[in-house]
This record gives structure tokens, sequence and C-alpha cells, in this order.
């Protein structure tokens, strides 16, 4: 408690001091240890209202982030309070768009496959495919400040690890965002213009795989069949007949994907988020597409109704290069899965990605981190934890642990230590896996396909 009050004064301090109005500055200092005390104060009086968002879910929810940041919760942890954020100083806000242009993610790009495709040329100690894989960056996040309750941040943490894990075993480049890019695109249309900035930041990378931060993998040895999809460009978990047929807005799952990084996924890109900015333009789509899709409850335009409805009413346009994945579970409903985690261990193992050992298992309704989620929290807690160590179990197992239940986050020993480390292999071959040799990071100009 102490540590973060002691921590929260020099963060204060700094954003006065650099702060963009300089003019000010000698005044600041006269006034500094009064506005220190006034800002502490304001933590404790904010008490209530800091701490908001969601888990970083796409799952559908009707409250926005800024009506999350004025929701009074009540809460029972002190400490939470003090370890809060310090005041923010107002900056300067950005200039609003005009509401008579349309919405755009930025400026017009059309030859976006030309500009790279120089670019790698220029480049070719950077290629967009090494050893034959294409280079892949995971894109994940949460929002900028704490979650509602300790809980939140800690799952959160758990669930960045289980990434760290899987992208370090696969030689596959992770991002984690936690700035808003877009102030217009908040909550679950956060995603589409960071996926679009890491494109054309990283011509080097071939695929974009965004990952929502409550989805964890829970197969540590299945990779991706990215031979499968060399004539596709955007790869989803679902349904053909589900979303072009039925135009079910749960037939695809948006808060798991794969987006390659050229001129047809701008162009999806910019076309998917003409629903997103906050406001009017929100609510009414919103309104649109509880209408043509059937089941949809009532609530503002979400990215994943919005996707349905975008290829459902125009197939021919964009799904050619779109694959609705559903062989294996790149995102895998928990509700279906978590109960069946023991079975799994008994007859099956990890590397089959599907009903026998699910690639992914997504919390897709649960709110961990704040707001009001489709399921209690502590069913989703328990199960959560559960996930979490039934995927870390293939990690420990490369050291000799594992975890003593899946319930449990203490471990036992598998076997005992030798003095011959080197004998003794892991059993699912993690340790040096033949998949990490061929995409490891000594890069070999090629031909970047
Ligand atoms: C480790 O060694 C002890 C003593 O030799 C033995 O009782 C125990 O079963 C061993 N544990 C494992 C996991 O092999």
């Amino acid at each position: 408690m102490k540590e973060s009050l002691k921590r929260s004064v020099p963060w204060n301090t700094r954003q006065f001091l650099y702060g963009s109005k300089t003019k000010h500055l000698h005044k600041s200092f006269s006034n500094l240890k009064v506005t220190i005390i006034c800002g502490l104060i304001t933590i404790v009086v904010l008490r209530g209202t800091i701490g908001k968002g969601s888990f970083g879910s796409s799952a559908p929810d009707s409250s926005d982030q800024d009506q999350q940041e004025t929701t009074v919760h009540k809460r029972k942890d002190p400490s939470r309070i003090l370890a809060a954020q310090p005041k923010e100083i107002e900056e300067d806000p950005e200039p609003e768009r005009d509401p008579n242009t349309p919405y755009r993610l930025g400026p017009k790009i059309s030859d976006w496959n030309e500009q790279r495709a120089s670019w790698l040329s220029n480049n070719p100690h950077m290629p967009a495919t090494v050893n034959g894989k294409p280079r892949i960056l995971l894109v994940t996040g949460s929002q900028p400040k704490p979650c509602g309750n300790a809980v939140g941040d800690h799952y959160l943490l758990k669930a960045m690890k289980n990434k760290i894990d899987y992208c370090r075993l696969h030689g596959i480049e992770i991002f984690f965002n936690m700035a808003l890019l877009d102030p217009e695109m908040t909550s679950f249309w956060a995603k589409q213009p960071l996926v679009r900035k890491l494109m054309l930041a990283h011509p080097e990378v071939e695929w974009i795989w965004w990952m929502d931060s409550d989805a964890m993998f829970t197969d540590m040895v299945f990779e991706l069949p990215m031979e499968k999809y060399k004539d596709k460009n955007f790869i989803l978990h679902g349904w053909d007949q589900a979303v072009y047929n039925e135009k079910n807005w749960v037939g695809l799952n948006a808060g798991v994907f794969l987006l390659r990084n050229c001129q047809w996924s701008l162009d999806i890109l910019e076309a998917w988020a003409t629903m997103g900015p906050k406001g009017t333009i929100r609510q009414e789509a919103g309104k649109l597409l509880s209408k043509v899709l059937p089941g949809r409850p009532l609530f503002e335009g979400d990215d994943q109704s919005a996707l349905v409805y975008l290829l459902s009413s125009k197939r021919a346009e964009w799904g050619d290069k779109v694959f609705l994945e559903s062989s294996y579970y790149l995102h895998g409903y928990w509700v279906i899965l978590v109960e069946k985690y023991e079975e799994m261990m008994e007859k099956y193992h990890p590397g089959l990605g599907d009903d026998r050992w699910p690639f992914v298992t997504h919390f897709v309704g649960c709110k961990l981190c704040g707001g009001y989620g489709d399921y209690p929290v502590e069913r989703c807690l328990k199960q959560i934890e559960r996930a979490f160590n039934f995927a870390d179990n293939q990690i420990l197992q490369m050291y000799g642990f594992q975890h003593r239940s899946l319930g449990s986050t203490g471990v036992k020993r598998t076997r005992n230590d030798t003095a011959h480390p080197l004998e003794v292999d892991d059993d699912l071959k993690l340790l040096h896996p033949s998949f990490k040799a061929s995409s490891s990071a000594v890069l070999q100009p090629q031909n970047s396909g």
C-alpha cells in the first residue's frame, strides 16, 4: 500500500513537469506540494470511479468503455484504491472529426502490396517468410487502466504468460497493447486501428494474429496449418453455413483471427470499421444488426456482428479470401470445454487442437476485469484458473513439474533431478521442438514469397 503511494507521487510530478504547458513550469514548482496533496486526495475521492473495462473480450457487451468509466462500483479491498493510478493531467484533446465526413481508419492506401514488396526487396535481412514459415505477430491487449478488481489484473497476467509461452515455443512475435489508438474506436473496436497500424509499421510480418486477452492457448504443441491458408487472407473460427446462410451473429468469433498483411486486409478493415465509431453511428449500427441478424439481442454495434453482416451481405466481394475454420479450435468456447479437461488428459495428448485437446479456450462472456458478464464471476474464475493450469502443465512438464490438480496453483515434481540433466527429455518434446528450429531467429535472406 505504501509502496504504491510512493510510486504514484513521482509519476504525478513527472507528468506535471514534462507536460506540454512548459511556460507554467516555474509557477508549477511552487504549487507542487499542494498539487501532490490534492492529487492524493483526488485518488481517494475518485476511488469509487476508478476501475473499468472488460477483460479485453470482443464478446458482446452493451456498455461502452466510457460509460463504465463513470460507473461507481463497490470496492471491498482498500489496497486497490491506493494502488490505482495517479490523477491524470488533462491533455489537449484530439481534434474532433467532422461528423459529415465518413469515418476512416487512416489515409487511403491502394498500393500497399507494391509498397510492401518494394520494402521487402530493399530489406532482404527481414524476410516475411523465414525458413519456409510466414512471420507471424500475435497481438493482444488490455485497457490502459487497472481492472475494477485485483483478480482481473491477476488473470490478465496469467493469460499473458500463457501467450508468451506459446509464442516463445513457436517462434511467433508478440505485441501487447495498452493504448487506445483511436478515441472513437473504443471497447471491441479498439483492435481494428491497432491491427492496421501494426500491419503498416511491420511490412516484414506476413500475418497479424489478433487474440483477445481472455483467450488462452490450451494446446502448447499444436501448430497452425498455415499451408492450408496460402490462398486466404482472413482466418477465423466459424462455419460458412452459419455465417452466409443463417446470418448467425455467433456463426464466427471475432476474438481470435489471423489477417494477412496485404491490400485486401486494409480494405476489409476499412469496410469492417464503418460501424465502429462510438456514439450515433455505433448505436444505429446496433439497431440495424439486431434487425438483420436473427437472434442478436439489441445492443450497440459490435465488431463480430458487423463482420457477420459484412460477409453475409457481400460474400461475392469478400468471401473468397475468408477461411472459416472449424476443424480445430482457433477459438474454443470455454463452456463446452473446461469440464472435460481431466477426461482429455486421461485419453489424449496435446497437439490435436480439437475436441480432444482444444488449441484455444476463450472465456467469452466472462467479465473478470469489471462490468457485467453473462456468467457468474465465481464460475469464470474457477474455470479460467483450470484452463491456465491445464496449459501450464504442458510448460512445467519440460522442467519435471506439474500442477497438483487443475484447480491448484501448487506444483509437484514428476521426476527427480539427476546429475545428467541433458539426458532427460520432456514428454512433449517442447524443449527443443523441430518447429522451433525451423522458425528460429537466425534469419536467412530468401525469397519472401
Ligand atoms: C524421487 O526419488 C525418491 C527417492 O529415491 C523416490 O521415492 C520418488 O518416488 C522419486 N520421485 C519421482 C517423481 O520419481
